[in-house]
């Protein structure tokens, strides 16, 4: 059965392991035939990412979008339907930090970050949500952050914007149970990607790598209809990172 699956943010980190772990399913559960949707505002990085999946044998297009664009947000969701009649399952991914102390931090940091972690998570969810609600089935995953429910100090703005995609997700929910679709919040610890820049090597040796959130993922994804995985707390052995 194929299943369209759009991914924010799947050129880099993540995102792109979300997209390849949905692409190497499609080798062991043969009933499962991914149709992935690939967002990000970089074209090289999705085409490089897109070319990995079609390896593993899915289906993989690419739309370039800032989802901090209310407008492209839009052409996003209808180019989708135009292309393909429907969404079963939507991954909010795409996010963006500006880690400084709360003193240094700008107006232009704020909206930066506001602009694609809130406003441009809230409207495409708000945009797809009718398409699941309409027929009754659907799974949205956001992947929020540890950062949504505990503060590092120089993560004002980014926890500011991580506890805010919490709120949504647990206003949404409340929506989505009455018909049918499935919500989940993946809350992951600190994940070695490009978000991080250069890294110390004894760093690097603590955190996670992107395949260690976009397996369970994908797992939550593949069980039965009626179950719902709302939650995914997923940190390093050895605790979190500046602790
Ligand atoms: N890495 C961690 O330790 C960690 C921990 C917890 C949660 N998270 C969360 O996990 C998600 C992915 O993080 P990551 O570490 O994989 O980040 P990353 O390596 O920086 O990758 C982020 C991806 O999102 C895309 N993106 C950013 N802003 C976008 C926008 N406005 N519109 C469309 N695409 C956009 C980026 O591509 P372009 O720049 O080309 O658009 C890139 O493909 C984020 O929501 C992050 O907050 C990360």
């Amino acid at each position: 059965m194929q299943h369209i699956i759009i991914i924010t943010g799947a050129g880099k980190g993540i995102g792109k392991a979300i997209a390849l772990d949905f692409a190497k399913a499609s080798q062991t559960y043969h009933d499962f035939e991914p149709l992935l949707i690939l967002v990000s505002r970089t074209l090289s990085d999705l085409e490089a990412v897109a070319e990995e999946c079609r390896a593993c044998g899915a289906v993989a297009d690419i739309i370039l979008a800032d989802i901090a664009d209310t407008e492209q947000i839009d052409q996003l969701v209808s180019t989708t339907l135009e292309r393909y009649g429907t969404i079963d399952c939507l991954v909010n991914n795409a996010g963006v930090g500006r880690f400084k102390p709360f003193t240094e931090l700008t107006v232009d940091d704020y909206e930066y970050t506001m602009a694609t972690n809130l406003k441009g998570t809230f409207f495409l969810t708000q945009k797809v949500f009718p398409v699941m609600e309409k027929k009754r089935s659907g799974h949205i995953f956001f992947i929020t952050s540890i950062a949504a429910e505990r503060a590092f100090k120089s993560s004002s703005l980014y926890s500011m914007s991580k506890f805010g995609q919490k709120g949504f997700i647990e206003a949404i929910r409340l929506y989505a149970k009455s018909c049918n679709v499935r919500i989940t919040n993946v809350m992951p610890g600190a994940v070695y990607t490009p978000m991080w820049g250069e890294v110390s090597a004894e760093m690097k040796a603590v955190m996670m790598m992107p395949e260690d959130i976009s397996t369970p993922l994908v797992h939550a994804y593949l069980l039965p209809q009626r179950t719902s995985v709302e939650e995914l707390v997923i940190r390093p052995v050895c605790g979190d990172i500046n602790e």
